[in-house]
């Protein structure tokens, strides 16, 4: 099964006047038919994962113009606990990720849009200590680099182990609400509601495994 961003390349190749679902966000080529039923399988598949049907005793923990930000524990209701089942594996289909045991327990935040509709979400686990990612790996003279064999992969991690309090263990957005400061707003929340009674400074909080926007994201959020 292809991902997302797998379908949105080969979309972009093969076909032009390629459209943009406004709902879905899937970049698909209308011409193509099997552009189409794909396209008709994803949308009706995300859209019912992105749904958001509130309940008793929900955990709001931030609320804003376009939107509020709902935490997800471990002893929430049934429902609760399967939707944030539910967004994860959307996301993780997106990631490229195949069937990862979370280690538990996780806190889920949820970003809700003021058209009930997740939008963003971030996964978080409690975590001793992590190891720093370097920005540049360092170069090899005379070999390719790591960066152009595995460029998913690539960072370089220092070797000295820091000490945290919580892993970032999936951070999404919605393709066409990126940009608009969800993620920020996801993790200063997390910060702050995390462990009770303390605000988590930025070093004290690691991404797991970053995606390019991941670490893109992340080496701007902690230099704030
Ligand atoms: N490229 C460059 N800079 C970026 C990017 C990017 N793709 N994304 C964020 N930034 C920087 C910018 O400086 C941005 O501020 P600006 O828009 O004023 O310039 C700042 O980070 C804050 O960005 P937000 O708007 O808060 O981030 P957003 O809501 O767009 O979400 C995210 C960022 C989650 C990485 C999103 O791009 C996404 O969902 N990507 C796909 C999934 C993914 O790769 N997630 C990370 C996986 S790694 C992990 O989960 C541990
Ligand atoms: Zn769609």
């Amino acid at each position: 099964e292809l991902s997302k961003d797998q379908m949105i390349i080969d979309a972009g190749q093969k076909h032009f006047g390629a459209t943009v679902c406004k709902s879905c966000g899937m970049v698909y080529s209308a011409a193509s038919p099997e552009d189409e039923t794909q396209h008709a399988q994803y949308h009706q598949r995300f859209l019912e994962g992105i749904k958001y049907v509130s309940w008793k005793n929900e955990h709001v923990t931030a609320e804003f113009w376009d939107g509020k930000i709902v935490l997800i524990l471990q002893d929430d209701p049934k429902y609760a606990i399967k939707k944030a089942e539910a967004v994860r594996e959307l996301v993780d289909n997106e990631l490229g990720f195949k069937q990862v045991v979370l280690r538990c327990p996780t806190q889920t935040y949820l970003f809700v849009s003021t058209e009930k509709k997740i939008v963003g979400c971030l996964i978080a686990e409690p975590v001793r200590q992590a190891y720093k990612v370097l920005s540049e790996p360092p170069a090899v003279s005379g070999s390719p680099t790591n960066d152009s064999l595995e460029p998913q992969r690539a960072w370089c991690c220092s070797t000295k182990p820091e000490k945290v309090f919580c892993g970032i263990s999936r951070i999404w957005v919605f393709s066409l609400m990126r940009r608009r400061g969800i993620a920020s707003r996801l993790v200063d929340v997390m910060r702050r509601t995390f462990l009770f009674g303390s605000f988590l400074n930025t070093n004290e909080i690691a991404f797991s495994d970053p995606t390019p926007d991941g670490k893109l994201f992340a080496a701007r959020y902690c230099r704030n």
